[in-house]
């Protein structure tokens, strides 16, 4: 269970509706108008790709439109922050930080993000807030609304131009979403082995959940 607790110290003011915008859900529209301004426009336009493919396998798998694009939407808000930022941020927060993002600060963006979209910009869906958290790695605990964000993040069209291997995934995408996280973890694995580097306990988890579910990429 999955709940504002985890995001932010200020969750429990957003929860009790104290915010600036109490009682009003934030859109992924409106979201985006806020965001834009604290973003290079290199990272709005990979955001805005990941919006509409997001939205295509929602719509294509029947899923929760609304939800899926506003993680979408708030996935990279500080994906352009400086590591050691995110490092001295997420020590702020008193985030439990494991070795390999203390290796690779850059990793802490999902889990920051989370936090700042609860705090600054009213997000209060837990589950949109859970998704954007784990971006990066994927989750043993995704819903079908979360892998739909995670896989459009990995096979947006410029992504796939410019990693031939990920048009596999993204075919399998229009099939079934899991199949194709499945297969975007496995890619990432043996980019692990094959160029040393760690990879992070929670792609694993995930990838390990997957597969215990009976989901099988051998297409
Ligand atoms: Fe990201
Ligand atoms: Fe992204």
């Amino acid at each position: 269970m999955i709940t504002l607790t985890d995001y932010g110290a200020h969750s429990d003011s957003l929860r009790r509706g104290s915010g600036r915008e109490s009682g009003q859900a934030m859109d992924e529209r409106t979201l985006r108008a806020r965001m834009e301004p604290e973003l290079p426009p290199g990272l709005t336009a990979h955001i805005d790709r990941v919006v509409v493919l997001a939205g295509t396998f929602a719509r294509r798998h029947d899923l929760a439109l609304a939800s899926v694009q506003l993680a979408a939407r708030g996935h990279d808000l500080l994906r352009a922050v400086p590591p050691s930022e995110l490092l001295t941020r997420a020590r702020a927060h008193g985030l439990e930080i494991d070795p390999v993002e203390l290796r690779e600060p850059v990793l802490l963006h999902g889990p920051l993000a989370a936090i700042d979209l609860a705090d600054r910009f009213a997000v209060r869906d837990a589950d949109v807030l859970h998704a954007i958290r784990w971006h990066t790695t994927g989750h043993p605990d995704y819903s079908a609304e979360a892998w739909a964000m995670f896989v459009a993040d990995k096979v947006e069209p410029e992504k796939v131009q410019r990693r031939p291997a990920l048009a596999r995934v993204r075919a399998l995408a229009d099939h079934d979403l899991e199949t194709a996280a499945l297969a975007y973890l496995d890619l990432t694995l043996i980019a692990a082995v094959e160029e040393g580097w760690q990879l992070h306990p929670m792609a694993n988890a995930a990838r390990n959940a997957l597969m215990a579910r009976g989901v099988r990429d051998d297409a």
